[in-house]
């Protein structure tokens, strides 16, 4: 079997901390700092950085991301939806996102840039649209620190959870653990109450959520509550 050729899998590949990650996309850009108050306790905060021509819609760039490093403590987790991320990720590292997010699709380098990247102190992360598959990407799985599965095309918040990226999921944990990688795997798209269980037993443990947080009446209890979803799956 195939299988056989690789490393061991690693028991505790898969038992990295569930971590939640609310998207300012759904929240009120002219009130970015108290937005990020909001979700006390969250692990990061993600930033969805659009151009308008890698999605068809425009959000926010490298002056509003620096003078939210100043306004919060939470870590920035940057997913760059634009062209040319070799030119402009490394600025997001610099701006101080403590993690990086690029598009493989609009990469043309992407093994230099995830190194730029991490010799900036910066987690590097790859993303997959979800027409991208995996496997032709296996060997570049050692030069990052997260996979990024996109379960919605991205442009959008609000948008439904697409299930049929469930088995990709599932193959990209699996990939992870036959190479022994602590690699983290975060899902972005319609993650919910109703959807993050099916998403952790899948083997993701970094869930982006936009409108199931900012939609909340209590943010930061929403995110408390996905956590916990999350984790629940874990214990079962
Ligand atoms: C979509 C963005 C997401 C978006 C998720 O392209 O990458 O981060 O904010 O929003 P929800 O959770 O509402 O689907
Ligand atoms: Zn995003």
């Amino acid at each position: 079997m195939a299988e056989q050729t690789h490393p061991a899998p690693q028991p505790d590949g898969h038992r990295n901390p569930v971590q939640i990650s609310p998207s300012i996309l759904s929240a009120d850009f002219a009130n970015l700092a108290a937005e990020a108050e909001a979700v006390r306790g969250a692990d990061w905060l993600h930033v969805d950085v659009m151009d308008n021509h890698f999605v068809p819609n425009l959000t926010l760039g490298l002056p509003v991301v620096e003078s939210l490093r100043k306004a919060t403590a939470t870590p920035l987790d940057c997913h760059l939806m634009i062209e040319d991320p070799d030119r402009w990720a490394p600025q997001y590292a610099e701006a101080g996102a403590s993690s990086v997010t690029f598009h493989v699709e609009a990469a043309a380098a992407p093994v230099r840039l995830a190194r730029e990247l991490r010799a900036q102190g910066a987690r590097a992360s790859m993303a997959l649209r979800p027409a991208t598959p995996i496997e032709p990407y296996e060997d570049l799985l050692p030069e990052l620190d997260m996979v990024l599965i996109m379960t919605v095309e991205p442009g959008f918040g609000g948008q439904a959870f697409l299930d049929v990226m469930l088995p990709k999921i599932r193959r990209t944990r699996r990939l992870i653990e036959r190479h022994g990688l602590q690699l983290w795997l975060q899902v972005d798209g319609g993650v919910s109450a109703t959807t993050i269980e099916r998403c952790a037993e899948a083997g993701a443990d970094v869930f982006v959520a936009g409108s199931a947080v900012y939609g909340a009446d209590d943010p930061s209890a929403a995110v408390a509550a996905l956590r916990e979803r999350a984790e629940s799956v874990r214990r079962a």
